[in-house]
């Protein structure tokens, strides 16, 4: 998704800002683009479609000099991806603007701007905030004014940042529904929509709230409320890792990802899981008496975070003995639900920032559940902030768009939340206890489950001419069938479906035939012998099967299945284990396919708009 950075400074900035804009490249973007104030007053631009390598080489010929400067990655939204629709947008040669997020009314807002003789230069609906603070300027005493009075004509989402040329002192922000971060520096201050963009350049952060606009310049940083009151928003120092953005020995962000997932779940489980027990505060202080009243969890996520959310349904109704829905956050935000009696609403999001599940997380506020929790990656995040509860994964940095340790990081989040609230409704202190062990033990079993990626490695040769999968799981590992499915479709770009396998007979048992690898997850449960009848059902229509198969559940190889013996493991935990595999076998395939595994086409790692 679109990225921000800017600048205000006594040295040049274009550098940084490009430094920052390569930072944030993870995020997903098709162009990039900077604009600086000259030491002339002059608004200097250069902006590329590609990657931001492109536009760091143009800046290489011909340099842009000054302090004060913004720069932007763009994933299209409106107009195509080009140079003309890349940010910076300018209005009569003095106001830059860049902008993350949707103006919905940005039609309404051209006709008129254009009736006030403002020619558009792009398809974009950024372009309208530019003319929008260029007109109010004409009658405003600053550009903050301006800036103030245009945001309230705005609607939709956005994150923006403008500058004006005749006054290199300053720049001003404003946030509304897109995230925007304000780092300090020493005589220079700076601006970001992600802090991973400002960490070579400071370390001091504060968050801008819903309807803040804030004027930064060198020395001070002053923030308003949507209503125009001066507020303070505190800045802190973060212990954020400026080399946690750096790949390592690996070839991809997502390799290194999925090798550091035992690292990352003993970091979650650290100072959480104490003495092969819950710590009562690892939920927050006053979590225990919101989970000793809930009778019902309702949990909002998008995409991969979706999915733990779906196997926590399975641990929260079997063990915790709560009842527990689960829903889209884009499907949640538009229908009337019904609340139970004291629900919770449960929130997972990798970033904190999704659109969608913090438009839904206001709505559930609104509707009156009893309390609110997210399971989150990122710490000052908005849903971190807006939530009652947050319990944060220790997942660190994500970069690889695909999503690895987050996923099982917010498994071990969510497990340990079933705990948290079995507790209060009838759990056992053996059934805690061995759900614990079973926790302590993953770190380990994750290491060997990670030496297979040798066998994988040559089983994924087999999909290089595929065009499309099958994955299938029962129970709790239907969910990770349909991550599983997610990850291959995201990075190699092969059409893939999960199912229940209880469900193929009665409708994708069509599609079997020798070109539809099917991939089944069989870990040794009580649905094994289940499972075994749906494996016989593809067999006997001519299905080739790839069977990640507990050691025990008696699998063997032969030329219509390959096995992949994964190692026992507690039943509890076996959701957390089958996903590394299927992570390997989609990192494979896509290396075979060609793809760019860490940016996919389309895709973006942080979805703040709609
Ligand atoms: C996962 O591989 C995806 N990149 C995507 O589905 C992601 O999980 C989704 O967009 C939700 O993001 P969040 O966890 O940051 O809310």
């Amino acid at each position: 998704m679109c990225g921000i950075v800017g600048a205000v400074a006594q040295r040049d900035v274009a550098e940084i800002l490009v430094e920052g804009l390569k930072r944030l490249e993870y995020r997903g973007y098709d162009s990039a683009g900077v604009a600086i104030i000259g030491n002339d007053q002059k608004l200097q631009r250069a902006r590329r479609l590609g990657k931001v390598q492109e536009l760091a080489d143009a800046l290489k010929t011909d340099p842009l000099l000054g302090g004060t400067g913004i720069a932007h990655t763009r994933w299209a939204t409106h107009g195509a991806p080009s140079e003309i629709n890349a940010h910076p947008h300018v209005s009569s040669d003095n106001i830059a603007v860049v902008h993350n997020g949707i103006i919905e009314n940005h039609q309404m807002l051209r006709e008129k701007l254009q009736a006030l003789g403002y020619i558009f230069t792009s398809e974009t609906d950024t372009e309208v905030i530019a003319h929008l603070v260029h007109h109010e300027l004409k009658t405003a005493d600053t550009l903050l004014a301006a800036v103030q009075t245009t945001v309230k004509q705005l609607e939709g989402a956005y994150g923006t940042v403008v500058m004006d040329s005749n006054d290199n002192s300053r720049i001003v922000v404003a946030r509304s529904g897109s995230p925007l971060v304000i780092g300090y520096g020493l005589g220079e201050n700076f601006i970001a929509s992600d802090m991973m963009a400002l960490l070579p350049v400071t370390r001091k952060f504060a968050f801008l709230e819903e309807g803040d606009v804030a004027e930064v310049t060198r020395y001070e940083v002053n923030v308003f409320a949507a209503n125009g009151e001066a507020v303070i928003r505190e800045a802190k120092e973060h212990d954020v890792s400026q080399e946690s953005g750096d790949k390592g020995e690996y070839r991809h962000y997502m390799l290194k990802e999925t090798y550091e997932q035992p690292t990352a779940i003993r970091n979650t489980l650290e100072g959480r899981l104490v003495g092969g027990k819950l710590d009562n505060n690892a939920f927050g202080e006053n979590a225990d008496d919101i989970f000793k009243e809930i009778e019902h969890v309702q949990i909002i996520a998008c995409g991969t975070s979706y999915h733990s959310g779906m196997v926590a349904r399975y641990w929260l109704e079997a063990i915790a003995g709560v009842s527990c829905n689960i829903e889209i956050a884009s499907e949640f935000r538009y229908r009337k639900s019904h609340v139970p009696k004291n629900a919770l609403i449960v929130t997972i999001s990798q970033s904190g920032e999704t659109a969608d599940t913090l438009a839904a997380l206001r709505l559930a506020k609104d509707l009156g559940y009893r309390a609110s929790l997210t399971i989150c990656n990122v710490k000052g995040s908005s849903l971190v902030r807006e939530s009652d509860l947050a319990f944060m994964t220790k997942a660190g940095v994500e970069i690889g768009v695909a999503s690895t340790k987050a996923f099982t990081t917010q498994l071990v989040g969510l497990l340990m939340m079933t705990l948290a609230i079995g507790k209060h409704h009838g759990m056992t202190e053996k059934e805690q206890q061995d759900i614990a062990q079973s926790l302590m033990m993953l770190p380990n079993k994750l290491d060997e489950v990670l030496a297979l990626a040798d066998s994988i490695e040559e089983l994924a040769e087999d999909f290089a001419d595929k065009h499309h999968a099958l994955f299938l799981g029962r129970g709790d590992q239907y969910p990770i069938a349909m991550e599983g499915a997610l990850k291959l479709k995201e990075i190699s770009y092969i059409h893939a479906e999960a199912y229940a396998a209880g469900e193929l007979k009665h409708g994708p048992l069509a599609l079997i035939d020798a070109e539809m690898p099917v991939i089944v997850v069989a870990p040794q449960n009580d649905l094994i012998e289940k499972l075994k009848s749906n494996v016989e059902e593809v067999r006997a229509r001519g299905g080739l099967m790839y069977v990640f198969a507990d050691t025990d559940a008696k699998f063997d190889s032969d030329e219509t299945m390959t096995v992949i013996n994964v190692p026992h493991c507690d039943d509890i935990i076996a959701p957390i284990v089958y996903t590394l595999p299927l992570q390997l076998l989609s990192y494979y395939v896509a290396i075979i396919k060609g793809t760019d595994v860490d940016q996919p086409r389309n895709l973006a790692k942080s979805v703040t708009v709609e």
